[in-house]
């Protein structure tokens, strides 16, 4: 209640301290800029959501929206967690000649602010996508010059979320332009995430927190195996960047997309969840198989996921011939460990408690793909024998929660 009451308060105070109507005139620095209002955490376990690139690119309309926005409902995305429909590039056209950002008037008749309304009424938050630069990926009309005018348009529109690229930036310094469309965003009146996607060119890792929620860590992503596995080397090496406010993004879904074999897309959930990833489904969510939704939808890896401590996980074993065992330690105590093999053959892993910052003595495991228990195990720290073994599939993973004691 106490927070609610403070929620309720501190928006208030952002609101009648600038409302959107103030800021048609674009400051030249962040300096110049009136004082931002201080923001409330955005995002204190990692966005989830949907997005639009991986699966339909600028094939975007506002039919898709509303009918991804009652796919989330449907199948239980939205229970699941998955709260942000993001449009990613390709819904802008132009501006008008005030400087106004236009959507497609052929596949948005409706209007941003009518869509957003209708992705709310369904218990949905709203997300949209820019470019710092002149020009977005795609081509389409970026930010650069309207930083102001846009995030009140945005506000305006409803928007929660929004996706900012990087494309057209080249000679422009990426700490500072971030950090003007933050505050360009607090002057809006509202609070909206901000998700930096400059592929890790500028060390976002040592800067961004603060600036926005996420920050992408890598390239863009393919739907395929050895995409997964690049992104994984590079996005564990900046676990000391992420926590709870500020997330290491190793970029948006693939799971469902059909590139890679069941096992290959568990794997991939499983790694973002370990290294805390934001959860940007990105597949057709009117047209799931039942074995992509039993990734996509498995409660117990995305509370791996979602726990609150929001800590990144880590490798803690390194095995040369293709194995790996990571563990991220969870607010319950307990520990989240997966056992990933890359290689083309199944793999006998083990771990010990000792490497996972499990005391000696009996400890409980549950595997999290399997939903099942399996019992309790005791490393006494001197038998090998009572280490904790398990068989894992090529390309795949096994996820298991451990709690120490019975
Ligand atoms: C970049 C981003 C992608 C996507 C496209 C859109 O490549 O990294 O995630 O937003 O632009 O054009």
């Amino acid at each position: 209640m106490k927070k609610t009451i403070l929620a309720i308060l501190l928006a208030a105070a952002v609101f009648t301290a600038c409302g959107p109507g103030k800021t048609a005139k674009e400051p030249a620095s962040t300096a110049e800029a009136a004082p931002a209002a201080q923001a409330p955490v955005l995002a204190p376990v990692p966005p989830m959501g949907f997005n639009t690139w991986n699966k339909f690119g600028c094939n975007v309309d506002e039919k898709l929206i509303r009918e991804t926005a009652d796919a989330m409902v449907e199948t239980g995305m939205l229970d699941a967690g998955y709260r942000y429909l993001v449009i990613d590039d390709c819904w802008q056209v132009d501006r008008a000649a005030d400087g106004r950002i236009i959507a497609d008037p052929e596949r948005f008749p409706g209007g941003m602010k009518a869509l957003a309304d209708y992705v709310h009424s369904r218990g949905l938050l709203f997300g949209i996508y820019s470019d710092i630069g002149p020009r977005t990926c795609a081509g389409r009309p970026g930010a650069a010059g309207h930083f102001d005018f846009d995030a009140a348009t945005y506000a305006e529109w409803g928007v929660d979320y929004i996706k900012v690229d990087w494309c057209n930036c080249d000679d422009l310094d990426a700490p500072t332009e971030y950090a003007r469309f933050r505050d360009a965003l607090r002057r809006s009146g509202r609070p909206i995430v901000l998700s930096i996607c400059e592929w890790g060119r500028n060390d976002p890792w040592k800067w961004a927190k603060g600036v926005g929620q996420l920050w992408r860590t890598t390239a863009d992503i393919g739907d395929n195996w050895a995409s997964v596995v690049w992104i994984i080397g590079a996005n564990s090496r900046h676990a000391d960047a992420a926590g709870p406010g500020g997330w290491n993004d190793p970029d948006m879904l693939e799971v469902g997309n059909g590139g890679m074999t069941f096992d290959e897309y568990k794997t991939h959930f499983s790694l973002w969840a370990i290294m805390a990833a934001p959860l940007m489904a990105g597949n057709d969510l009117r047209a799931m198989t039942e074995e992509t939704k039993s990734i996509l939808l498995n409660k117990e890896v995305i509370a791996v996921d979602q726990d609150p401590l929001g800590v990144q996980g880590r490798v803690v074993i390194e095995r040369g011939y293709g194995g790996q065992v990571w563990m991220k330690p969870l607010a319950d105590g307990s520990k989240a460990v997966a056992f990933v093999n890359y290689t083309d053959r199944e793999l006998a892993q083990y771990v010990r408690w000792s490497q996972i910052g499990i005391p000696p003595g009996p400890a409980r495991v549950r595997d999290l793909w399997a939903r099942a228990d399996r019992g309790v195990h005791s490393d006494t720290g001197k038998h090998y024998d009572e280490r904790f073994e398990v068989r894992v599939p090529s390309h795949g993973v096994v996820l298991v929660r451990i709690w120490p004691g019975e």
